[in-house]
């Protein structure tokens, strides 16, 4: 099996894991990644079982337009039922790394704003301690001396991300070299760092429930 079809699995199994709940009032959240791209081309079969969808980044949007799925802003809804959506790196206590994708700030709102989170990925994502992939980190541009300095003192080796801007106008650093013990305590602490819009980790709002696609067969890993 390809990772691709790895991929294709794991968004077969969220659909699977969501249809029932699916009906004409029901909007839901959809992150941004090639294995959401895959639970976005799932989902198209369904499009006329539910109200629609609040996208994570304009990538998402575009294709969920392309399928003729219909979008909220997420200021129009009241809740959003789940929320679906990929992981740079997933450890079995339902800690994340996101952002690869540099979509991480509006991830990490329309991720509040559900009542669940259902997280996909292939098996190359799964690790006992965050930190493998480079945290990926938000900045205001005028910032980004300022916060690169912040994550030295904290043990990280920031990285600037060149030719990126967010969908918010921002850059990213991507902090290399942490071993994430304790993703909780490092997020508040990144969280109150001045000029950090964002950081990847997802641990306050972990996810609720973890697919994991293997060879085998997908694996759940739940709160
Ligand atoms: C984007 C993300 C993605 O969820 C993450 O990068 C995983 O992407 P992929 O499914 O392509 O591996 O956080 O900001």
């Amino acid at each position: 099996m390809t990772q691709d079809e790895l991929k294709k699995q794991v968004a077969q199994a969220a659909l699977t894991e969501i249809a029932d709940s699916l009906h004409d009032d029901v909007i839901i959240g959809v992150g941004t990644g090639s294995t959401v791209n895959f639970f976005i081309d799932a989902l198209a079969q369904y499009k006329n079982r539910f109200r629609g969808v609040v996208a994570s980044s304009e990538a998402s949007a575009d294709r969920l337009k392309k399928h003729g799925i219909e979008l909220f802003d997420l200021n129009e809804v009241s809740s959003l039922e789940v929320y679906i959506d990929g992981a740079d790196e997933a450890s079995p206590t339902l800690d994340l790394i996101k952002g690869g994708g540099a979509a991480l700030t509006r991830e990490k709102i329309v991720a509040a704003a559900s009542k669940k989170f259902i997280c996909i990925a292939d098996d190359s994502k799964t690790v006992e301690i965050l930190g493998g992939f480079a945290l990926p980190i938000e900045v205001i541009p005028m910032a980004r001396s300022y916060v690169a300095r912040q994550i030295v003192q904290l043990g990280g080796n920031p990285i600037y991300r060149e030719a990126v801007l967010t969908d918010n106008g921002n850059v990213i650093l991507d902090v290399h070299g942490l071993k994430i013990t304790d993703p909780k305590a490092l997020e508040t602490t990144l969280n109150n760092i001045a000029g950090i819009v964002t950081n990847g980790l997802f641990a306050l709002r972990g996810a609720d429930l973890l697919l994991i696609a293997t060879r085998q067969g997908v694996q759940r890993f739940e709160a």
